[in-house]
């Protein structure tokens, strides 16, 4: 649970005016977080493609970044021409946005749309939007009058869409959290969340302010997932980093990526596969040591780890902090979250028959990156993660990703 200071929920029917003036459908509950800060916070969409979307496009619904969509899927964004591939209708996927404050209420406000032939307010809303928004919020926030959730929409109509997420304070329990904005589907329980979500009923009910564990479709909840925080200074502009278990980000203008997990929960940032020369220096000062690069040495005292970290992004620069520890034991070479290819219509199809390949069971499938120092594990790869292939496991890993997307 958030602390109190950060954690005043609300819990709004926001249905209720719409429900006298026009026959809308039954109200829906959604958690809000009230806020005073105006800096955004990193926060989740969980959203499922209401059609096959290239990436490109899926990204422009909310402006987000390409690369950073399939960075926080874990799918590999280091294949060519990412942004021209085609998503599957149907694959859920989680959007990372920016979390805003505005009218004291944590909401998205960077998401714009513009209508087409036959969309209506409501279409919108649910269809497109998969329910993260109401005709309500839409209508009232773009001061439109008393338009009729189910009228059509004039064609090329701007419209600001605002989206429900939250952050509270990016902890949950005293852990670094990253908030995933969730809209029930039918049928879908409290018990069923936690579980797609590795979190607990409790925590939930706790999270979202709630006295029963009763949802009904179309109700709006937001889920804890555990992640790394970053602690990059004030005046970066990627302070509040966080980044959820099992998953990447792309940041410093694609020039670093950032990972989190699975083995621990320190946030691991090296070069990103696109970073070229217009990249700042990621070398650490006084050193030979580059982004990511770590060395071992054992001491009397235990294994002292001195590692080249990444310490946020300002006006074009790449910070990078240079930092010793002593640990008990020295670490092996680090594990990335497992990378999946990216899913296409026709493998999601493929899935949809009748017998989808078993999942791998791959643990460190990752490509693994040693630090400097000499280590008696055996051989391991130092190239950034995404560009690792599985060219003979191309089905099964499929299947595995389509299966893990599935059971989130
Ligand atoms: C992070 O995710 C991995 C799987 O990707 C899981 O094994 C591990 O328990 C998770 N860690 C935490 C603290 O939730
Ligand atoms: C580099 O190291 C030298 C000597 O160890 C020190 O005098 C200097 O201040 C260091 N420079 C930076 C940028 O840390
Ligand atoms: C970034 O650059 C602008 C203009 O060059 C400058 O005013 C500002 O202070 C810089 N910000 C930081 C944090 O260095
Ligand atoms: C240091 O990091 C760079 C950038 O990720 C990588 O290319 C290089 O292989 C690393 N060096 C070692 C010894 O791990």
């Amino acid at each position: 649970m958030p602390p109190p200071s950060v954690s005043l929920h609300l819990h709004l029917l926001l249905l209720l005016a719409a429900a006298f003036a026009s026959p809308t459908p039954a109200l829906s509950k959604s958690t809000l977080e009230s806020c005073s800060s105006s800096t955004a916070c990193p926060a989740l969409l969980s959203y499922t493609l209401y059609a096959d979307l290239k990436l490109a496009e899926l990204a422009a619904l909310f402006a987000a970044d390409p690369l950073a969509i399939l960075a926080a899927n874990s799918i590999d964004f280091a294949v060519p021409d990412p942004a021209d591939r085609i998503l599957p209708a149907g694959l859920p996927l989680r959007v990372p946005v920016p979390c805003a404050c505005s009218d004291g209420i944590r909401k998205v406000t960077s998401v714009r749309y513009v209508s087409r032939p036959g969309d209506t307010l409501a279409s919108i809303a649910a269809s497109v939007y998969g329910g993260l928004t109401t005709p309500d919020w839409i209508r009232d926030s773009n001061g439109i009058l008393d338009a009729d959730a189910d009228a059509a929409v004039d064609a090329g109509t701007r419209l600001f869409v605002p989206l429900h997420c939250a952050c509270f304070g990016g902890v949950d329990s005293g852990v670094p959290a990253v908030y995933l904005t969730h809209v029930v589907a039918a049928g879908e329980t409290v018990p069923a969340i936690a579980k797609r979500y590795r979190t607990t009923a409790n925590d939930l009910m706790s999270v979202n302010d709630m006295a029963t564990a009763d949802v009904a479709a179309g109700d709006i909840i937001v889920v804890p997932l555990t992640a790394c925080a970053s602690s990059f200074p004030s005046y970066t502009s990627d302070v509040g980093m966080t980044v959820a278990n099992g998953t990447y980000a792309i940041t410093a203008n694609r020039c670093v990526q950032c990972s989190c997990g699975p083995g621990n929960l320190d946030l691991f940032c090296v070069p990103a596969p696109l970073a070229d020369s217009t990249c700042s220096s990621m070398q650490c000062s006084n050193s030979s040591m580059m982004l990511g690069n770590f060395t071992l040495m054992m001491t009397s005292a235990g294994c002292s780890v001195t590692s080249c970290s990444y310490g946020g992004y300002v006006n074009g620069t790449i910070l990078t902090t240079l930092t010793t520890s002593l640990k008990p034991q020295c670490p092996g070479p680090h594990q990335f979250p497992h990378l999946m290819p990216p899913p296409t219509s026709s493998f999601f199809e493929t899935y949809l028959g009748p017998s989808p390949t078993p999942m791998p069971s791959e643990g460190g499938v990752g490509p693994q990156m040693a630090g400097m120092a000499p280590i008696s594990s055996p051989p391991v790869n130092s190239g950034p993660p995404p560009s690792h292939r599985h060219v003979g496991d191309v089905l099964a890993l499929l299947a595995l990703c389509l299966v893990a997307n599935l059971l989130w």
